[in-house]
Formats: C-alpha cells, structure tokens, sequence
C-alpha cells in the first residue's frame, strides 16, 4: 500500500482530490480523528469532517487508517481543564475510544491506537494520559479499542524510533511486555518524520523491522517526510539525497516481510505541515507545490518497477 494522509480542509482544491485519488491506495485522517475535533466536548461526539475522509476513500477504492485515539497532544480544553480521577479517567477514555472504533467499525482497518508513547530517552513519555491513569494506560487502550473492533488492526504509531537507538530499543521492549500479556497489539507505525543528515541507516531500519517481525508484529511507514532544511547543499544536491532517503525507506519496508504501508504526511509539498510547524520553508513530499513528481518520485518509482 503507497498512501497519504489526507485532509478534508484541501477537498475544496480539484487537484488535491485528482492527486489524492489517482495515485494513492490508502490514506490516514491527519488531523480530524484526533480527540480535539472528533470529541471537542464532554457529550458531543462530531464524526462529519472523518465522515467526509471515508466518504471520499471509500469512493475511490482506498483503505483508511484511523490516527489516533490516544495521544499527549490535540487534547480539547474540557480534558485538559477538568480534575478527575483515575477512574473517571479511565471510564472518559475507555468510553472515547469504544465509541469513535465503533463508528468506524468495518471501515477503518488499521487504527494508530497510542500516538507517541515514549519519550526519546527510551521512558515513557509524561503526557497527559501517563499523570491520568499511571502506565497501564496503553494496554487498556489496546483491550478497549479491540473490543470495538475486533477486525481492526491495532498500532503503536511513533517518532524517531525507525532504526536502532534508545528509543527504538524501549518501543520493542513495550511491545514485547504487551505481546507477552495478551495485548491485542499488531503493528508499529514508524512515523518516518526525517531529514537529509538524519534519516535511519539502511541496515539499521533493516534491523528493526526484523526483530518486530520476529514478535510477529506488522509495522506501517505512517507519516514519511523527508526535510530539506539545515543542507547548505544546491537544491539539485537536496532533492537528489531526499529521493535517496525515500528509495532506502521504500527499499527497506519491501524487503521486510511485515512491512505492509508506505504513507506520506500530505500529498504534495503545498499541502505539508513542516513548513508551520518549523517556522522555514521546506519541501518534505514525493510531489512539489504544484503536484508534479520529483526526484524522490521517479526513484520510488524505479524501485516499484524493478523485477
Ligand atoms: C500534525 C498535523 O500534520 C498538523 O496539521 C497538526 O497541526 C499537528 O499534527 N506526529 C503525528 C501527527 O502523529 O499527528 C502530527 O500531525 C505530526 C507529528
């Protein structure tokens, strides 16, 4: 599966919908299935904008990810403003989870369950749900998704921990501990948020992926971009080193034998957070503001299509 992450603010541009349709198989909501916008208050649930990605996926034949149940951030004021306790908090989330799996049930396949769990110095990460409910927040999570949907497959989606360092190593050892406690867990989403001095060794993501294989776990490229930003190289030089990043990656997941997804974070480079969210102009994607194939593209592409 080659995707993209979709969203339904860009539906009024025809050549974001052209795109999005004609070149991608899968798709993840980027921002309108997180807490903020699907739950914004305590009994109201609003499921029209992911309405509008399914819709428009089902439409043209392309599955969708669910992203994300569970995360530190996107959290609505109600939740962050409120004092409950653990109880209350654990009944809030179970009955978020239950109820936004259930509306999609049948029509989300894969569901990044907990979003960014671990801090990078390989201990859990303090956000919000650690200081609500203590540790075993992750596991619920997965037992109450699964109970929504028991078809779904269910993902630890995460940041920097595509090859092997301390972060990487304390994702493995959560997955193994859940694993061994009869957790319905099923995949690693690797974001794959990187840039051009930076992206995981070949051998190292090769790695990785194996010894998650070897607990018989799938994993999905979920949010790949590749920065040009911080290179003093000519950008013909930067253009050619991201296709080099993308072809490793894509070369990497295809010679794994669980690796089922390849997903870019936004179709083309007009529509990506990066720019925002680093404050400089960037052109992390496959295509350039104006939808057409770069470097990154053909070299993907040649990869496709190599015997
Ligand atoms: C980002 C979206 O792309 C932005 O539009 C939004 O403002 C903030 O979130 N890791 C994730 C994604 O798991 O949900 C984030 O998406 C990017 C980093």
């Amino acid at each position: 599966m080659i995707g993209s992450s979709i969203h339904p603010g860009y539906f009024q541009y025809p050549e974001y919908l052209a795109l999005m349709a004609r070149e991608f198989d899968v798709t993840t909501a980027e921002v309108v299935m997180k807490w903020d916008i699907i739950h914004p208050e305590p009994e109201r649930f609003d499921f029209s904008q992911g309405d509008q990605v399914i819709a428009f996926a089902e439409a043209h034949d392309m599955r969708v990810r669910g992203h994300t149940l569970l995360w530190g951030q996107a959290l609505p004021p109600w939740v962050l403003e409120a004092s409950f306790s653990r109880e209350q908090w654990m009944q809030i989330l179970c009955e978020h989870i239950k109820t936004v799996v259930a509306h999609y049930r049948g029509r989300i396949f894969a569901w990044d369950v907990v979003n960014e769990g671990m801090a990078n110095e390989g201990t859990l990460w303090e956000n919000f749900w650690l200081r609500a409910i203590g540790p075993d927040y992750i596991a619920m999570a997965f037992h109450w998704a699964h109970e929504a949907d028991p078809q779904a497959l269910l993902f630890y989606n995460e940041h920097f921990a595509e090859g092997m360092n301390q972060k990487s190593q304390a994702v493995f050892a959560l997955l193994q501990g859940l694993l061994e406690a009869g957790v319905p867990v099923h995949g690693v989403g690797m974001q794959m948020h990187i840039w051009l001095s930076g992206p995981p060794s070949p051998e190292d993501l090769a790695a990785n992926l194996r010894r998650l294989a070897e607990l018989g776990l799938i994993v999905h490229i979920t949010e790949m971009d590749v920065r040009l930003q911080w290179s003093s190289d000519s950008m013909a030089s930067r253009l050619q080193r991201q296709a080099t990043a993308y072809r490793d990656v894509l070369s990497a997941c295809l010679q794994a034998s669980n690796c089922k997804a390849i997903i870019t974070w936004s179709p083309t480079d007009r529509y990506s957070w990066i720019p925002s969210f680093t404050g400089r102009p960037d052109a992390p994607l496959l295509y350039d503001e104006l939808g057409r194939p770069k470097p990154a593209y053909y070299a993907i592409l040649e990869l496709l299509q190599a015997p």
